[in-house]
């Protein structure tokens, strides 16, 4: 990789209470990059996150960010902060503003941009999630899945270059879910580079460029998605089995229905294979259609 845009070596971070929250935790993120850090509850993901943008400083080893160390003075991490935007996994733990447009716009007026630049930067975020029309609406009478993406205007207007998003599919219904998919997409062709946790070993493997293995407080493996299936034994490490479309399509080449390569990295595109298989048209009629 050339030089990540961000790098924990490792970095380990113990609690007042004596708890473990990172152990000799490195990782690394190349700019522009779609990640996925997966792990169990507990396994240091939250933590992890809280190192990126300078909320929990790393009591021994280091984090760099575009090849410095992090600063941790007022100027260095308002710096940071507006590079790096956090999402939290509670929106009701990010919001605290009356209403939509008041809280998009706190970050923007606290970098201390200009009213007509923070009215540009606010109308936009809530374009890019969909809220726009919602923006003078009082934010206690939003939806759950409404407030995710308010928080994840908040950061947008800050124009991020890394976005952070603590398991941001969690309490969101399945057409919420695809919405939001449909905003990270967005955010991506735009060049942001993102990094989220989720417990969803299928949708890491169909989302991500690279995934990151977490456990007791370190990341175990980071690797390419597309070599996934080469590392049975690491996601069994970490208590995750392989995603199903892999299963499926061992089955698949096992019976010589599918060559072994390339692998399909969704149903979708199992069955898209399938369908430019020389099989039975009776059989085809029978495969069902399932969508992404
Ligand atoms: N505020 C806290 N005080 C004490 N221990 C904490 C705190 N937050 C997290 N921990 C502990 O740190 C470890 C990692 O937690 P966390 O980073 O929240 O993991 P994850 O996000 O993967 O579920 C766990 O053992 C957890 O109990
Ligand atoms: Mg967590």
């Amino acid at each position: 990789m050339n030089s990540p845009l961000l790098e924990l070596s490792q970095v380990s971070y113990r609690y007042p209470d004596g708890s473990i929250g990172l152990d000799g935790c490195s990782l690394r993120i190349a700019r522009g990059s779609r990640n996925v850090l997966i792990g169990a509850n507990g396994s240091g993901k939250t933590t992890l996150f809280q190192h990126c943008n300078g909320l929990l400083r790393a009591q021994s080893g280091a984090v760099r960010y575009g090849g410095k160390d992090i600063d941790y003075g007022r100027a260095g991490l308002r710096d940071l902060r507006g590079k790096v935007g956090m999402v939290f996994q509670n929106p009701d733990h990010q919001l605290f503003s009356a209403s939509v447009q008041e809280d998009v716009s706190f970050g923007p007026l606290n970098l201390g941009l200009d009213m007509a630049t923070v009215r540009q930067r606010v109308t936009a975020a809530l374009q890019a999630v969909g809220m726009a029309e919602h923006a003078n609406k009082a934010v206690h009478n939003l939806s759950f899945g409404q407030k995710k993406r308010v928080c994840i205007a908040g950061v947008l207007a800050m124009e991020p270059e890394l976005l952070v998003l603590d398991e941001p599919m969690a309490g969101l219904d399945h057409a919420m879910q695809k919405e939001l998919l449909a905003v990270l997409d967005g955010l991506h062709r735009r060049g942001i580079t993102l990094l989220l946790a989720t417990h969803n070993i299928d949708f890491a493997y169909r989302w991500a460029e690279h995934i990151h293995l977490m456990a007791g407080g370190r990341c175990t493996v980071s690797l390419n998605a597309s070599e996934l299936g080469e590392h049975a034994a690491a996601l069994a490490a970490v208590g995750l089995p392989l995603p199903e479309v892999i299963n499926l399509h061992r089955g698949l080449v096992d019976c010589g229905l599918l060559p072994a390569t390339p692998a399909p990295r969704c149903t979708h595109s199992l069955l898209s294979m399938l369908a430019n298989v020389n099989i039975a048209k009776e059989t085809h009629e029978k495969l069902p259609q399932i969508p992404c």
